[in-house]
């Protein structure tokens, strides 16, 4: 993770693995700065016409992740954004360039047990609809810890913060951040 500020458009990305609230906080701050809120997955779902589990019903991840990357290009040159994006679009190395070059990039990091009792009762995440969600969010969390590590510029611990606690603190390293690119 990068300890000083990096010169970059005026966007602020919010990355990390499923259930860690980047849609939730994303509109408390997209609020509170005055940006416009983009959520990668409701812009895929809408140009696939379908809802994500459908898209990896129907197209699998590697369908998913090519629509993923193609939204993500289409916001580079945009500014003034808020963007909550998928769990796993750090998956892709182009995605991180890509995130890298459109802000400041936050990463809601979570423990196991938090994400478990995130998404329990939910069966909206395909890659969670497994015998053992349990195992599948250690083994992806395992895989990707590097992926987010690579691309965040600021990492937040989020097990014991409450939407507000997250937003606020996010917005004051958002501040500090675009004043130093200006
Ligand atoms: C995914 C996360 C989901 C969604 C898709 C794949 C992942 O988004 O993009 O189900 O690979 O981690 P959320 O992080 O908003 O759940």
């Amino acid at each position: 993770m990068a300890e000083i500020i990096r010169r970059t458009p005026m966007n602020l990305i919010l990355i990390g693995f499923m259930a860690t609230g980047k849609s939730t906080v994303g509109r408390v701050l997209a609020r509170g700065l005055g940006f416009e809120l983009v959520d990668t997955d409701a812009i895929i779902a809408r140009r696939a016409g379908k809802p994500i589990t459908g898209i990896f019903e129907d197209l699998g991840e590697e369908g998913f992740r090519g629509i993923e990357s193609e939204v993500l290009q289409g916001l580079l040159s945009r500014e003034r954004l808020v963007i909550s994006t998928g769990g796993g679009i750090v998956t892709r190395e182009e995605n991180i360039k890509d995130l890298r070059s459109l802000g400041m990039v936050i990463w809601l990091n979570a423990s196991v047990d938090a994400i478990i009792a995130r998404v329990a009762d939910n069966d909206e995440r395909p890659l969670l609809q497994t015998d053992d969600p349990r195992k599948s969010v250690e083994e992806l969390l395992e895989q990707r810890l590097d992926m987010y590590k690579e691309a965040a510029d600021e990492r937040i611990d989020i097990d014991n913060l409450s939407c507000d606690e997250l937003a606020y603190g996010i917005a004051e390293s958002a501040r500090l951040w675009f004043a130093g690119n200006n």
